[in-house]
């Protein structure tokens, strides 16, 4: 069969795709990819400026964590949690020192790890399981976990009920109970909230899903008061602001704050499904055998894709690099016609737009080889891989001009 054939075949699958159509009709099936670029079915090259939204960190098909998966393929791949396995134990403790990093005050001085980890497989399992560990930590009563307005945690029902987004909720009401949400970044509206019921508060540190809104300082400095005053957890869900993204190893960490609960996903396994919640020791020994499981959860596949994520980061300064390009692309971002201001931290940035044209801009960008995602009606998000170079910035910057260029006035 021809290639021209092949890809002939891919498309009328498309079209007959017998996928629930929770993400609209797909209009383009990648078949490769190589750090910040993508085939399509019929050969034609795109820039990915949207990175599996924040997931491939060091580019589609880095060589070395495909190396990682493929001897472990080949060695062992999943055995029950009620085993060890090689890999899990190394990541968790990369994970406490990232997170307990230089200039911080958790724990002791004698090296030995400050907190614990349960692996999982996606964002919103990893905050499932801080919200149990939350109501489990601060016991009887206190079973409330307060969120902000706009927030985005995930899809299983705990998780979309802790998201800030009404809208989404209304077609699967009644959601489970004890979640409320205050304004983002406004204290006052988080302390009306807090009450004798209140277990913790969970913040994304720059709100993602929600449209790329970070935090400001003295929010999270008072969040972090707030919680020790009323004995609840502060825990964050850097499911997609974690591991480098923003130009440090973890968000908070730009806001000088110590949370007690750390979700994590997305960019560690660059693609292969692992996800990690880290707590502080004492409040991880809440847990006792039997009280969390997943059957994949953290398995010598998925642990040696993460081990070697973490390695790539650390030897070749990912937060640096993230931060780099970051002030790149956002200058390039705030010179381009009908971008009013653009807004993020490192490589997690919005550009807002003076109408609400977003997914034409997206669709036309599409059309000329750029994926960006358009996050609201008048804003497109850039989460593309860290490692991409200033070339491909030039060449996406060109093209984005050229689409909001040709754009009609709003
Ligand atoms: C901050 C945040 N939390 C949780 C999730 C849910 O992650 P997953 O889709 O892996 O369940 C996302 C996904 O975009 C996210 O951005």
């Amino acid at each position: 069969m021809s290639n021209h054939a092949i890809n002939m075949g891919a498309d009328a699958e498309l079209a007959r795709c017998p996928i629930m159509p929770t993400y609209g009709a797909p209009s383009v099936m990648f078949v490769r990819g190589q750090g910040t670029e993508l085939w399509d079915s019929q050969g034609k090259r795109y820039l990915d400026f949207v990175g599996g939204l924040a997931v491939q960190s060091l580019g589609h098909a880095n060589p070395e964590v495909a190396e990682a998966i493929s001897e472990q393929a080949m060695t062992l791949t999943q055995v029950s949690n009620y085993w060890a396995t090689e890999h899990a134990h190394h990541v968790a403790l990369q994970l406490d020192r990232h997170i307990t990093g230089s200039g911080s005050s958790y724990g002791s001085d004698s090296g030995s790890p400050s907190g614990q980890v349960f692996f999982c497989n996606s964002g919103a399992e990893a905050n499932e399981l801080a919200f149990k560990l939350a109501r489990k930590y601060t016991g009887s009563g206190q079973y409330e976990i307060l969120t902000a307005m706009g927030s985005f945690h995930g899809r299983t029902l705990a998780a979309l009920a802790a998201c800030g987004q009404p809208h989404k909720h209304e077609p699967f009401e009644p959601m489970p109970s004890g979640f409320h949400h205050f304004k983002r970044d406004e204290p006052d509206s988080l302390e009306e909230l807090l009450s004798s019921s209140t277990a913790a508060i969970h913040v994304e540190p720059v709100q993602g899903e929600g449209g790329v809104w970070p935090s400001n300082k003295a929010f999270m400095s008072r969040v972090q008061e707030l919680s020790s005053e009323n004995k609840v957890l502060f825990m964050v869900d850097e499911v997609q602001s974690g591991l480098c993204r923003t130009g440090k190893w973890f968000a908070f960490q730009h806001f000088g704050v110590e949370p007690d609960v750390v979700c994590i996903a997305k960019a560690l396994g660059n693609g292969f499904p692992i996800a990690a919640v880290w707590a502080r020791a004492e409040i991880a020994s809440a847990f006792q055998a039997g009280d969390h499981g997943s059957t994949y959860g953290g398995n010598p596949l998925g642990t040696a894709a993460a081990r070697k994520v973490l390695e790539i980061m650390e030897r070749d300064k990912y937060p640096q690099k993230a931060a780099t390009l970051g002030d790149v692309l956002s200058d390039a971002l705030g010179n381009l016609p009908r971008v009013l201001s653009v807004r993020g931290m490192g490589g997690m940035l919005a550009a807002e737009l003076d109408g609400e044209i977003s997914a034409d801009i997206a669709a036309k960008a599409t059309q000329n080889g750029l994926l960006v995602n358009p996050i609201t009606p008048t804003a497109i998000r850039l989460t593309p891989p860290l490692s991409t170079s200033h070339d491909h910035v030039d060449e996406a910057m060109s093209i984005l001009k050229g689409v909001l260029h040709a754009q009609p006035p709003s």
